[in-house]
């Protein structure tokens, strides 16, 4: 499996500390923090790594983590010109993921304890052209994408709700995907939504339509470091975690 991780967008919630370097740099414990999805991968075995990335800061990007052999992982660098949705980013794969091959997505500021290996190993038993995307159990699932399972208890998603005000479950789904090379036919089906963006959401609710999209639960401490208070908490709870 190949691992693609996003690391472009604008960071505006941890403005102004994102005037100077892009979120997924900021300090975390002693590491920027897309150093720990890169961990993450290489433990689950994936060392052929995308990283997407912005163009004002792709010559940090370059010489803190060079070609990724320092960090034991082969790196590749694509540029999204504008902020335009998570679905957007992850279209650059296209052509990183070759015909056959799976991969899994991390959203660069979505840190996390679990060992990914049980759920990539899950994700190869499913059929070709399906999903799989892992949840977590949240305080306040309204800032989160919201899964609401099949009622048949199939082990499927029927939907997911973005920022819903009154969330069905509570479970966010994190930004931790599992696709093929199908995902890039259905990105295209996908338009920019209010705030003129590709949603990811958008694209799992194509797959979850046709019950394709599986879901297994984060065991072990998660967290979306997008804003300061989640941003410190992150640091204190990884900063023994790598060397
Ligand atoms: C994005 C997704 C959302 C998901 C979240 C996880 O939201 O749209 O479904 O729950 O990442 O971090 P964003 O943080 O871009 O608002």
């Amino acid at each position: 499996m190949k691992g693609v991780i996003l690391a472009g967008g604008t960071g505006s919630r941890l403005y102004p500390l994102t005037r100077l370097m892009n979120k997924h740099l900021l300090p975390v414990g002693k590491y920027p923090m897309v150093c720990y999805g890169i961990d993450r991968l290489r433990q689950g075995g994936i060392t052929d790594i995308l990283l997407v990335i912005s163009k004002q800061s792709a010559g940090q990007y370059t010489d803190f983590l060079g070609s990724g052999a320092e960090f034991g992982v082969s790196l590749t660098y694509k540029i999204q010109e504008a902020a335009g949705g998570i679905a957007e980013a992850l279209e650059l794969a296209k052509g990183f993921i070759l015909p056959g091959e799976r991969f899994v997505v991390l959203l660069g500021d979505n840190l996390f304890m679990d060992d990914l290996t049980p759920y990539l190993k899950q994700y190869l038993q499913q059929p070709q052209g399906t999903a799989k995307v892992l949840l977590k159990p949240v305080e306040d699932a309204r800032r989160y994408g919201v899964p609401v399972f099949d009622s048949q208890n199939t082990g499927l998603i029927a939907y997911i709700e973005e920022k819903p005000e009154h969330p069905k479950t509570k479970y966010c789904v994190t930004g931790i995907y599992m696709y093929d090379e199908a995902v890039f036919d259905i990105i295209r089906r996908v338009s920019p939504s209010q705030r003129g963006e590709l949603e990811i959401t958008d694209v799992n609710n194509i797959y979850a339509a046709d019950r394709r999209l599986s879901y297994d639960v984060l065991k072990e401490w998660w967290s979306d470091a997008g804003t300061f208070q989640s941003l410190y908490e992150a640091g204190e709870k990884l900063k023994n975690t790598l060397p």
